[in-house]
């Protein structure tokens, strides 16, 4: 039977929960035909360009060719296989494959299924890790305004980022640090990096032996407003975390797989966590997985005799074969010369374009990093809720452009494969609106 869109949307209005969506007053959603690159097209012939890359997991734009076909390749031979006491191809070259691009003895990848589940995995690591070191370490220190997921594990670390009010009795404990935040022309900087060091000193020293781990969004904090830390600060941390003898877990959700420029925040930084998360870009887009890498010494803490040391936790589509072929695939297409010349092409665009709006009265801490450019709007509110954000998103829907801001926060994250015309064409509509509003 086939069903005319109208049909189509009915249904989804009836049956579907839409994510992070008011229900009440919200649009109906957009029925999507298809993807290209990095165009959405609507059933009612309207075009999108992807500026967010799909929620920031479309590295290579939609439906890319030869993803497209590793994928089914894969299906034709093994379309998924219990994890334990099975392994596969896809998963044991995909596991070598990210770590040969993370620094130090980062060797042992454990997967899951996003990017909640990959931050849960290393809570729940650390946790182990400490315990099977004899020692009960519930202390876990957090960024201000980072968000890492949502699951309970993850949603109590990203507990400020303001997102989890409904759920704040179900959360664990977690310290919180300011992040310092920064951006173009910023003279505050170094203030704000030594605050948030001296905080964590004081955490510190407020539970000797007692800190789990600490973790962070490297470079980027993503869903609380595209807001970056310099590197440098990253190397004191990582500093400050060694001396005092606790673990560092770096959230790459979002940063990894080439967003800020390098393939990922910790190499463009210099450091080496003890456990890292990475997620949406893993796939190129095409199908939810997620890896959390240990060090060497992090696995060899659960080895023994005994089940109880082992690490009890599981998924039923743990390192889906599927999943593990387009990531192969994907990391192809991003180590190739002609991506890697596109990250560098938008990287410069956006550095222009952002000057371009030097002046304006409603536009504030221009940023950039990588192939993620952001600005706070002045003038409409701030935070998640600010009235602001849903007219600029309707403005900009209206010019054929798919932009999500963060409340106030206006930010591009498209696809590699985003032309340069394209990128212009984004950025000539941001510059119009923006001025129409500061008239
Ligand atoms: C830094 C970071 N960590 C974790 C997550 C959660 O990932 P997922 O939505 O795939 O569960 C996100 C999602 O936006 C994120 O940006």
């Amino acid at each position: 039977m086939t069903l005319s869109y109208d049909e189509l949307r009915a249904l989804d209005a009836r049956h579907v929960w839409h994510p992070f969506t008011q229900a009440g007053t919200a649009q109906p959603a957009i029925l999507a035909l298809g993807a290209r690159g990095s165009t959405i097209y609507a059933a009612d012939g309207r075009e999108y360009l992807d500026l967010v890359s799909s929620w920031w997991v479309n590295l290579h734009g939609h439906a890319n060719p030869a993803i497209a076909q590793a994928v089914a390749d894969q299906a034709g031979r093994l379309e998924q296989v219990i994890f334990a006491d099975f392994t596969h191809e896809p998963a044991a070259r995909l596991a070598h494959r990210v770590c040969k691009r993370l620094p130090g003895d980062l060797n042992r990848v454990f997967y899951s299924d996003d990017g909640s589940t990959a931050v849960e995995v290393a809570l729940k690591l650390a946790h182990q890790y400490w315990r099977n070191h004899g020692q009960h370490r519930s202390t876990y220190i957090a960024f201000e305004g980072g968000y890492h997921g949502d699951t309970a594990g993850a949603m109590s670390a990203g507990h400020s980022s303001g997102y989890f009010g409904a759920w704040k009795e179900m959360l664990f404990p977690v310290e919180t640090v300011p992040f310092p935040a920064t951006w173009n022309g910023d003279e505050t900087v170094e203030d704000k990096e030594q605050a948030a060091l001296d905080a964590l000193d004081l955490l510190f020293a407020a539970n000797p032996d007692h800190v789990a781990a600490v973790i962070i969004e490297p470079l980027i904090q993503g869903a609380s407003g595209m807001r970056m830390c310099r590197p440098d600060f990253l190397r004191k941390l990582e500093a400050k975390v060694r001396d005092n003898g606790s673990l560092l877990i770096l959230d790459e959700v979002m940063t990894g797989f080439g967003r800020t420029g390098e393939i990922f925040a910790c190499v463009k930084a210099g450091i080496t966590p003890d456990l890292i998360c990475l997620s949406k870009g893993l796939t190129g887009g095409f199908l939810p997985l997620s890896v959390t890498v240990a060090r060497d010494g992090i696995f060899e803490a659960f080895l023994g005799q005994d089940l109880s040391r082992a690490f009890l936790h599981g998924h039923s589509y743990t390192a889906n074969p599927l999943g593990c072929a387009a990531g192969l695939t994907s990391i192809d297409l991003l180590e190739s010369a002609a991506c890697q010349q596109r990250i560098g092409a938008i990287e410069a665009i956006h550095r222009r374009r952002l000057d371009g709006l030097k002046g304006l009265s409603n536009v504030a801490h221009t940023r950039l990093t990588g192939t993620v450019a952001a600005l706070d709007v002045i003038g409409g509110g701030k935070g998640y809720e600010a009235g602001i954000g849903p007219k600029l998103k309707a403005a900009f829907l209206e010019r054929g452009l798919l932009l999500r801001p963060l409340g106030n926060v206006l930010y591009l994250l498209p696809p590699y494969c985003i032309t340069d015309a394209e990128l212009e064409r984004a950025w000539d509509a941001v510059d119009e609106v923006l001025r129409s509003l500061a008239k």
